[in-house]
């Protein structure tokens, strides 16, 4: 069963934890937790009582960015991904966003199939945007449009 929980100040660790397993350059504590407020929304989905994953949206008048999204790797390959960004897409709904922005990583195949497959469509590619291991590695920006979501 999944249930869904608004991460706030109080309850975000175990997300924090999530995210920083999740990525190879995460985001600081500090950072975690300047996203939880404001017009931040940031949420985890549990299966059966674990947390299984964790987004961050920005809303900024009706657009919103999809900060961050990510599924523990023990629930990975298990289509989770998929009401999690469904429930992020709910909560743009009813906060009245018609745009959804993101920009993810030109080597994660994994994400770029998840957007694309719900009409994320690219808008930009930013060359050595992001630092690697070897370097640095192009965005993409891809964009959604309320209609299309
Ligand atoms: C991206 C991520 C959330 C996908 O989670 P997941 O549980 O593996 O994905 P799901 O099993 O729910 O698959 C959902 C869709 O994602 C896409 N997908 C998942 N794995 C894929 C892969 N290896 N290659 C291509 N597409 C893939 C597919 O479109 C898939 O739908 P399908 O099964 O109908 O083909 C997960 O890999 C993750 O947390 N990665 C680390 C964090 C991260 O990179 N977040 C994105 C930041 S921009």
């Amino acid at each position: 069963m999944l249930s869904f929980l608004a991460l706030n100040r109080e309850n975000y660790q175990a997300a924090f934890a999530l995210q920083v397993a999740c990525h190879s350059h995460p985001w600081s504590e500090a950072t975690f937790a300047s996203c939880l407020d404001g017009q931040y929304f940031a949420w985890q989905m549990e299966e059966n009582g674990e947390l299984a994953g964790f987004y961050v949206g920005l809303q900024v008048l009706q657009e919103a960015t999809l900060m961050d999204i990510g599924i523990a790797s023990s629930h990975r390959g298990k289509g989770l991904a998929k009401p999690l960004l469904e429930h992020f897409f709910s909560q743009c709904r009813d906060k009245g966003i018609d745009e959804v922005w993101l920009e993810v990583r030109v080597s994660n195949q994994a994400a770029i199939g998840l957007y694309k497959q719900y009409g994320f469509v690219l808008i930009e590619r930013r060359k050595n945007y992001y630092p690697c291991k070897e370097g640095r590695e192009d965005a993409l920006i891809m964009k959604l449009s309320w209609e299309n979501a």
